[in-house]
């Protein structure tokens, strides 16, 4: 299985692979195309990579990074010895001139250490000088995998760790650098396929509405399972990509452009779910969703949803021990549902 070491992602599926990709083989034709239309960490997108070509999409900019930098197939990789090369210019450049600063100017002592925000800043200039997109694509990932080792919180961006917390003194004497670089390292191996691989960041509904994915063969579900925003737990990433210095609030410091996902409201849910269902059924296009016992949407009503369009409808029951990001592991029970046309 193709597996690559990406951001730390609530809810990331790198642990069902094993699951899941049989689940969307045996109802993908050999050469066929699938959409992972809530993509995330790309874990599920890799790991098609060699038998598929794949169309991944999320809202989270991001994701949208991940998916340019190692499911769009082109021929570029980073080393820790070409990070020295292109970047340490304009890192020190920034270090003395203060170009991007807005990291040190916001999350100095609450996300990561004052050097830790200096140093993000800087090697955050550095990436922007680079006029390759795969390039910066690849080193803005390695940079967000290095925040995600560093970073004094619970395992997640929605709250940063009280300055008294016994982990702070070790992660906050941490050294950025030294992780990026060691991230660096780690993309001089991704996984090329000669297909027409492509990466969206858009609401799911206008991929539907526009066209874009008339042509896939199969559409793979994974939405939030909870009431908990994405854009919430990772609005620092969503900034260090855009870095267009938002206005922040709130003593977690959140942007105020948040996207609020309609799969996290119990009002909304089930029209988010059949939006999906029904154009999988009207393009006679297969349809695999994850989802959980412990989710907003009861799972009975999934699969009566389900049912209600496609008559094909299977579903895998998978034990699972979910991490609830700093608060231990829960026993939960997964689902994959397949439904085919
Ligand atoms: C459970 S996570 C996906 C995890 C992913 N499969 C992985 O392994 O990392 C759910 C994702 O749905 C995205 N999302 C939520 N609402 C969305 C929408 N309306 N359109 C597109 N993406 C959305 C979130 O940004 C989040 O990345």
């Amino acid at each position: 299985m193709l597996q690559f070491d990406t951001i730390r992602y609530m809810g990331n599926k790198s642990r069902l692979l094993d699951y899941i990709i049989p689940a969307i083989k045996s109802v993908t034709p050999e050469n066929g195309i699938v959409c992972d239309i809530m993509s995330g960490s790309n874990v599920v997108s890799y790991a098609l990579k060699d038998t598929f070509t794949v169309y991944s999409n999320d809202i989270q900019e991001y994701s949208y990074v991940i998916s340019k930098a190692v499911i769009v197939n082109q021929t570029e990789t980073i080393t820790a010895a070409s990070a020295m090369k292109e970047l340490k210019g304009n890192i020190e450049d920034n270090e003395r001139k203060k170009h991007f600063a807005f990291f040190e100017k916001t999350y100095a002592n609450t996300y990561f250490s004052l050097k830790q925000c200096c140093d993000i800043d800087s090697i955050r200039y550095a990436i922007s000088k680079i006029q390759n997109t795969y390039r910066q694509s690849l080193y803005l990932l390695a940079l967000m995998n290095a925040m995600c080792v560093v970073q004094s919180t619970p395992g997640h961006f929605a709250q940063f760790m009280p300055s008294k917390h016994k982990r702070i003194i070790p992660l906050q004497k941490m050294d950025l650098r030294k992780e990026f670089l060691k991230k660096c390292n780690l993309y001089s191996y991704i996984y090329f396929s000669s297909c027409d691989n492509k990466a969206f960041c858009m609401d799911y509904k206008k991929l539907l509405e526009d066209g874009f994915i008339d042509e896939v063969n199969t559409i793979y579900l994974d939405s939030p399972y909870s009431q908990e925003q994405y854009s919430r737990f990772y609005h620092i990433l969503e900034t260090l990509v855009k870095y267009d210095n938002p206005v922040v609030n709130y003593k977690a410091k959140y942007r105020d452009d948040r996207f609020m996902s309609g799969f996290c409201y119990k009002t909304k849910v089930a029209e988010e779910f059949r939006t999906i269902i029904e154009f999988c059924k009207n393009k006679s296009i297969n349809l695999v969703i994850s989802y959980s016992n412990h989710a907003v949407l009861p799972i009975e009503e999934l699969k009566n949803l389900c049912k209600e369009y496609f008559r094909n409808v299977e579903f895998e029951k998978i034990k699972y021990e979910h991490s609830t990001q700093g608060k231990g592991n829960k026993q939960i029970t997964e689902f994959i549902i397949t439904c085919s046309i």
